[in-house]
């Protein structure tokens, strides 16, 4: 018989099925009300699934999978809006895609965070690449990418490099006009489809539309930000940019990624468009430079957020 841990805001025990250790699973709720969920017993570098249940489709569904390090800890941030949530974990397969799940109406879309503006989604069975740039080696776990979304061309965008190391024959691109027109993008262009602003695309099942998004440093035509519809979920990526009217005109988003830094959002800025926006998920990324250190205070942004309007501000590692 196949046993769990299980938690209704109560701290877990270890069982154990089929003579493999599961994690136990401890949780203590933050001031904020945000639950944090405390691993541990899971052998050091297996994976491991956090489980929600999810009431609408009674059964469990993958809130996080993660690389165990003997004790990890998960921050609910979605605890507050809900009266009571039940967890357990459980070991995944060792070559399981690492990230957060969100429920699709076709499986789970993982998110994966990889660094400043790069991260990696999987869902049915694709890779998708957001801007990769940096080591080659951060993205080796993962497979090489069906679909890669370039915002621009900026080095902190787009490295030729990079994008050559995670793509293959068969790899679809969009970018916009500005990044095809690059002299080292060549190499890319019989696999790309350019998209201007408002326009769309539909690739292996997955809906790309560009929206403008620009600013004092990325003028007219530079930067697309996309939102991406991946099994019923719309998912916004800005690249670099400000709050365009384009941006603050779009609704019902799932889950959005907001710049911010120098060259694009001051954190008060970003927070205000976050609380005009509304999505049901915000990952602050690209607060600091290329494969460097953040420099600006994605904790004053949560702050800034809030929380009286629902949206749940996820801050995950991303340099
Ligand atoms: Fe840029
Ligand atoms: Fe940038």
């Amino acid at each position: 018989m196949r046993r769990y841990v299980w938690v209704l805001l109560l701290v877990g025990t270890v069982l154990s099925a089929h003579g493999q250790i599961l994690p136990s699973t401890g949780i203590r709720m933050l001031t904020n009300k945000e639950a944090v969920l405390t691993i541990t017993n899971a052998p050091t570098t297996s994976n491991v699934t956090l489980r929600i249940y999810h009431p609408a489709l009674d059964q469990f569904v993958p809130l996080v999978t993660f690389r165990s390090t003997g004790v990890n800890n998960h921050i609910d941030t979605a605890a507050p809006y809900l009266t009571s949530r039940f967890y357990n974990a459980r070991i995944a397969a060792p070559n399981a895609i690492t990230g957060d799940h969100i429920t699709t109406t076709n499986g789970d879309l993982i998110i994966q965070p990889i660094n400043h503006a790069s991260f990696v989604m999987s869902w049915n069975g694709k890779m998708i690449y957001n801007d990769p740039v940096c080591a080659a080696s951060l993205y080796a776990t993962f497979p090489k990418a069906d679909l890669v979304l370039l915002s621009h061309h900026h080095g902190d965008h787009f490295s030729a490099t990079t994008l050559s190391s995670v793509t293959n024959a068969t790899t679809r691109i969009i970018a916009p006009q500005a990044t095809y027109n690059q002299a080292s993008f060549a190499p890319f262009r019989g696999i790309t489809t350019v998209l201007a602003y408002g326009a769309s695309a539909t690739v292996l099942g997955i809906s790309v539309q560009a929206v403008r998004a620009t600013n004092g440093n990325h003028m007219e035509g530079i930067n697309n930000a996309y939102v991406t519809t991946i099994g019923g979920k719309r998912i916004l990526t800005t690249g670099d940019c400000g709050p365009t009217a384009e941006l603050r005109a779009l609704q019902d988003l799932d889950v959005m990624f907001v710049c911010m830094n120098s060259f694009t959002m001051e954190v008060p800025v970003a927070a205000s468009l976050i609380r005009e926006m509304r999505p049901k998920v915000v990952y602050p990324y690209h607060y600091g430079s290329q494969c460097a250190s953040p420099s600006y205070d994605v904790q004053l942004f949560k702050r800034l957020v809030a929380n009286d309007l629902g949206i749940e501000v996820r801050l995950r590692k991303w340099y």
